[in-house]
């Protein structure tokens, strides 16, 4: 088994800031894999590599270092050859090129080595849409977390009110669409690992979503 605490879900389901507070809680690293497919996409713009050159992504990863390290205030930021891309990799533009790089199994192969890698040093928790299924299949801890698109728009709605993209039923609507893409794409689907343990938060605070898995997770890492 590997010492991995594997959360995985849609997007606006709340996992990264789960993530994050588990990592700070239980004194762990914190992987967010979709800065990684952000970041791929970041590297290659600078490159002049379009988002679908499969060969070009392929050689540019090969070469490129992905590393996390930690601030002074604790959070786990990712690196591209010694530069932070920081808040740029958080742009809509970029957002839409992780998701198109992220279609490509050359590419899902080359960040599967380095996830993999980032196990090595002891316990993480690495969240993303595939952990589970197939980065760590034998993760100790499988979390598949999720809300109903109704929640997840009101959600999206209080955080970004008007960047969120139009009306409550607008934004819910788009995330079911996006929910329908991810977990009927050919390469790494967006679905629960059959032995992940599936917490729906709809109708759960988020205290009481964190504490039911810091809970779970607690006596096996600390
Ligand atoms: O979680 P996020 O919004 O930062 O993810 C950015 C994109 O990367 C999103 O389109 C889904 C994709 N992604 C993926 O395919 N597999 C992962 N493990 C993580 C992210």
């Amino acid at each position: 088994m590997d010492k991995v605490i594997a959360i995985d879900g849609p997007s606006a389901s709340g996992k990264s800031t789960l993530a994050r507070n588990l990592s700070e809680a239980l004194h762990i690293p914190y992987i967010n894999t979709g800065s990684m497919f952000r970041a791929t996409a970041w590297a290659a713009a600078r490159r002049n590599i379009a988002w679908d050159d499969e060969k070009a992504l392929e050689n540019m990863l090969r070469t490129l270092t992905m590393e996390y390290r930690q601030s002074a205030a604790g959070d786990f930021e990712l690196f591209c050859d010694d530069t932070f891309p920081g808040e740029e990799l958080r742009s809509t533009e970029i957002a839409a090129g992780a998701s198109k790089v992220g279609t490509l199994l050359s590419v899902r192969a080359e960040l599967k080595r380095l996830q993999q890698q980032m196990s090595k040093i002891g316990w993480i928790v690495m969240e993303g849409r595939d952990i589970g299924t197939v980065i760590f299949p034998e993760a100790q801890f499988k979390f598949f977390v999720t809300a109903s698109p109704m929640e997840r728009a009101r959600r999206r709605l209080a955080q970004e009110g008007d960047k969120a993209g139009g009306s409550l039923e607008e934004v819910a609507a788009a995330i079911a669409e996006r929910d329908r893409q991810d977990s009927t794409r050919a390469v790494a689907p967006l679905k629960p690992a059959e032995d992940a343990e599936l917490v729906d938060n709809s109708n759960m605070t988020y205290e009481e979503t964190f504490n039911y898995i810091y809970n779970k997770v607690k006596d096996a890492v600390l």
